[in-house]
């Protein structure tokens, strides 16, 4: 019998927590998983025109806290600079890096 020894996390990356407010839901995801992939997974419908191609700019939520990947070039260009001193994200741009909480505003969202 052979036993191959696979480093952890390396293959298999820890899952962490990404909590949408106001509703309450937590989700497991795994690093460099994106919010509105994260929110899809809660049952959480952002609009998205774009599909996710970060070209829209309507899925816009509140980073409350939480590491995730830098601000894209396309989040610089659709986001105000009202809202990136408010930490505005585009869900479909911001990979989580750590557990994260993440505010929905509220006509933003549909729950399934
Ligand atoms: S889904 Fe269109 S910008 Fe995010």
């Amino acid at each position: 019998m052979i036993v191959r020894f696979v480093p952890y996390p390396m293959a298999y990356p820890r899952p962490i927590p990404v909590r949408f407010e106001p509703v309450g839901l937590t989700v497991m995801v795994s690093p460099g998983t994106t919010l509105l992939e994260a929110s899809r997974r809660a049952g959480i419908s952002l609009p998205s025109t774009c599909g996710g191609q970060c070209e829209c700019g309507e899925c816009i939520v509140i980073v409350v806290d939480g590491q995730l990947s830098s601000l894209t070039i396309e989040e610089e260009a659709k986001l105000s600079e009202e809202g990136l001193q408010q930490n505005w994200r585009l869900a479909c741009c911001a990979r989580v890096h750590s557990q994260a909480r993440v505010q929905i505003p509220a006509q933003k969202a549909e729950f399934h």
